[in-house]
């Protein structure tokens, strides 16, 4: 029997086609409906809305599943490179070893930054966020790297040069801030390693690769690596919808990344945190203000729109949180503090009604922190992870035959039409 669902308006009737995804998710299909009803839906924030068919990543938000092409994150998280996963989100399955030879080359070939580019960084004022900066310059690539003529050869550079460019450009943006030499990338190091190197080399205190803060570098950037149709995503693929080039959409994604309820959580966590141990470590005082609906304040790294139980990306980064601090033997009182608001808040009527649990942010602040990430560049290191998801997303629009430019509707709620008046007839 065919999958259907009928809908019943003003007397009428209209058969809508039901689509079922390989995991037994379903859709009601109402591409046919304002043409043959009249009406449209309403949905604000798309909670209910699915924008797209794909094939790159799973969520199961009740059981608190995440897959990225079909492989469990806990696998990729325990076995993986952030290399091989970004290969496996943007080409569809696991490099084998000429291929991950061939895409390591091209990364490392690929990861210079323009020298003229630097002129851009050192004007920005010094306050400036590093995701506005960092928004800025992927957009300005397009003007240092132009179109090539062969649309395969433009993909494949645009998507590498993306990869193996944005981390330079990020460890640039902090040595400027510091006012130090830049450090270049080195062929000899992986893609975290050479990371944590141009951050932390000066030539007066040679970095030291630190197999801990790899790793965990390494674990972080994976589980960031792709989240289904999140809102940076989600604009990645609108923006892209206009046929925009990838630079650009991918600018577009990180200034929604920027947000405190998307990416920006992972800042307002630690900087949450500090303001409780500032005031003598009472974080029963946010959880009541969390609760308070006269109140704005949210509990940062806390809730999630499709989790609703515990996000599994944050019990790995806790876990991880836990043994990197062990091995660093750092103790930072912060992570005690998250701990004991997590035991309370997990306990909380509101939170258990709300089904608000911990998310990825909650804890990846104190790891970052322990690698030495300055604050203000937590958010850049999450776009950094998101990369590969948001250009395996774009990708797959792109290949859609049946891709449209995305174009919601409204419910238009304003005055009706009244003639101009005049400026000398107002009153
Ligand atoms: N603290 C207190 N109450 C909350 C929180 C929170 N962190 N999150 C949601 N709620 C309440 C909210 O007030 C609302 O209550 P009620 O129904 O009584 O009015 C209810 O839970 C549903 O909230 P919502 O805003 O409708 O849920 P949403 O799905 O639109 O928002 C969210 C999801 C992640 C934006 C939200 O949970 C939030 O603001 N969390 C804090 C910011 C954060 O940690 N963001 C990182 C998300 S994970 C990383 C990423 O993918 O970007």
């Amino acid at each position: 029997m065919e999958d259907v669902v009928t809908l019943t308006y003003n007397g009428n009737e209209i058969r809508l086609p039901v689509i079922t995804g390989s995991e037994g998710e379903k859709a009601i299909d109402i591409s046919r409906l304002r043409s043959e009803t009249g009406f449209i839906t309403l949905d604000p924030g798309y909670a209910n809305t699915g924008s797209c068919l794909s094939g790159i990543t799973f969520m199961d938000g009740e059981k608190g599943v995440l897959r990225y092409r079909g492989i469990p994150v806990e696998q990729l998280a325990e076995q993986s490179t952030f290399k091989e996963t970004a290969y496996l989100l943007i080409h569809g399955k696991l490099p084998n070893r000429d291929q991950l030879t061939r895409f390591s080359i091209l990364l490392n070939d690929n990861s210079l930054v323009h020298t003229d580019m630097k002129a851009f960084y050192q004007n920005f004022p010094r306050a400036s966020h590093p995701m506005g900066i960092l928004s800025s310059m992927v957009n300005a690539m397009r003007s240092f790297y132009p179109e090539l003529d062969s649309q395969e050869e433009e993909i494949t550079l645009t998507m590498t040069r993306l990869l193996a460019k944005v981390r330079t450009m990020a460890a640039m943006s902090y040595k400027i801030s510091r006012g130090h030499e830049l450090v270049l990338p080195r062929p000899d190091l992986t893609y975290c390693e050479n990371f944590l190197n141009m951050m932390f080399e000066t030539p007066v205190k040679p970095y030291e690769i630190n197999r801990a803060a790899v790793n965990a570098l390494r674990v972080f950037w994976i589980l960031h690596a792709d989240h289904e149709q999140n809102c940076s995503t989600s604009s990645v693929r609108m923006v892209g919808s206009a046929r925009v080039n990838l630079y650009a959409a991918i600018s577009a994604g990180i200034a929604a990344l920027w947000g405190p309820l998307h990416g920006g959580a992972n800042q307002a966590v630690i900087e949450m945190l500090t303001q409780i141990q500032e005031e003598g470590g009472n974080f029963k005082k946010a959880i009541e203000r969390a609760k308070d609906k006269k109140d704005p304040f949210r509990l940062m790294g806390f809730g999630h729109r499709v989790y609703k139980t515990y996000d599994p990306r944050a019990k790995i980064m806790k876990k991880m949180c836990d043994e990197l601090l062990e091995s660093l033997n750092i103790n930072d009182p912060l992570l005690d503090i998250a701990k004991e608001l997590e035991a309370v808040a997990t306990k909380d009527p509101y939170f258990v009604d709300h089904n608000l649990y911990p998310n990825i942010d909650f804890y990846s602040g104190i790891v970052l922190r322990a690698i030495g990430i300055p604050t203000n560049m937590f958010t850049v290191m999450f776009a950094i992870g998101r990369l590969p998801g948001w250009i395996a997303q774009w990708k797959e629009s792109m290949d859609d035959p049946k891709l449209k430019i995305c174009r919601p509707r409204q419910i238009y709620t304003g005055n009706q039409g009244f003639d101009f008046i005049p400026s000398h007839a107002r009153s």
